[in-house]
């Protein structure tokens, strides 16, 4: 697939040092602002937030919080496995390639592939790829650890992103999307983003998808209903963040965190309870909402595969898998693809 056309989009580079630059696109797009996805997606039959929505401060805050859980086995299982990846990922990779990663870019699990990066090359590139500034306090970060690291940020979509990248030089670039953030998307959604993904790689690059697997309900419901509360903090903390920036008045006390696995659709689906009969106010979208006892708003899914969906999804779009790596109790995966 490839039916999307090129944008020529105008990169503004701002450069901060020899080693740290950004790139930002010149032309505000047109992307809908928070106050309007919000009142179109609490107007609905079916209310629903998206969950990009859930990374403010606070909710970033939290979600830090939650990788730390002992319920929440996500992030250091694949923590694990990529501890595990350096020999295997080696022969794949050479001096010139450039690291690329969708998403937030200071965590323990970009520093092991750096490790490996800058082991083999005399100078690393690393473009980590965010719509929020984030990446500019992280990238500083980064610098002070890695001395043969040249970090270029682009502050777009992932797709404007890659596009940009795939005219920047003929070098290979790996790519890595990990923490099953990919679970967010429906099937539909996911299948969409993976061709886009799949139309701005250059012949012989590299995607690193992390992706997590079917497993007992038990383990899956208390990995997102934690014993300390925090997921349903992180949850509750998307109501705050509309109450302060769009001016609604949203009782926190008056909703409960509500995640249940489904088992058919294999996914966790996490939505805000109103536990009573009430109306909200959201001043800046001029919206008055009712919201019946029990009502629910939906706020994210997090879906599960197995190793054969796996490779289903992915063989159809078009990429070549290279290996699949799995931890031994077989929670989480790691799936390298290329594309010929
Ligand atoms: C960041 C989307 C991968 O789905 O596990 C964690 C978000 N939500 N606990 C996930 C999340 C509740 C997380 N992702």
């Amino acid at each position: 697939m490839n039916d999307f056309t090129p944008k020529k989009i105008d990169y503004k580079q701002y450069v901060v040092d020899s080693q740290l630059r950004y790139f930002k696109p010149h032309a505000t797009k047109i992307e809908k602002s928070f106050a309007e996805e919000i009142s179109y997606s609490l107007i609905q039959k079916s209310k629903f937030i998206n969950p990009k929505f859930f990374y403010d401060k606070k909710g970033s805050d939290l979600f830090e919080s939650i990788c730390l859980l002992p319920e929440y086995y996500p992030t250091r299982t694949e923590i694990s496995i990529l501890k595990k990846l350096k020999h295997d990922l080696l022969p794949y990779l050479d001096e010139n390639i450039h690291l690329v990663e969708l998403g937030s870019g200071a965590s323990v699990k970009t520093r092991l592939i750096l490790d490996i990066f800058t082991k083999l090359q005399p100078k690393t590139e690393y473009f980590p790829i965010d719509i929020s500034e984030i990446l500019t306090e992280s990238s500083e970060q980064l610098l002070k650890d890695y001395d043969t690291l040249h970090i270029t940020g682009i502050i777009d979509t992932y797709q404007g992103a890659l596009e940009f990248l795939k005219s920047y030089d003929d070098k290979k670039n790996l790519i890595l999307f990990l923490g099953s953030s990919f679970g967010n998307f429906t099937p539909d959604d996911g299948k969409l983003f993976l061709e886009k993904i799949f139309s701005t790689m250059k012949s012989g690059d590299l995607f690193l998808i992390g992706l997590d697997l079917v497993k007992d309900k038990n383990i899956l419901e208390s990995a997102y209903d934690d014993s300390k509360g925090i997921t349903a903090k992180f949850n509750l903390n998307v109501l705050s963040r509309i109450n302060d920036e769009l001016d609604a008045d949203f009782n926190i006390d008056n909703f409960s965190h509500y995640s249940i696995y489904n088992e058919h659709d294999q996914r966790i689906e996490m939505n805000l309870k109103s536990l009573v009969s009430q109306s909200v106010i959201i001043g800046k979208s001029n919206l008055s909402l009712n919201l019946e006892k029990d009502e629910l708003i939906h706020t994210e899914y997090s879906h599960k595969y197995n190793v054969s969906q796996i490779k289903k999804i992915l063989n159809d779009v078009g990429f070549e898998i290279k290996n699949i790596w799995l931890d031994d109790k077989k929670y989480f995966s790691l799936t390298l693809l290329t594309k010929n």
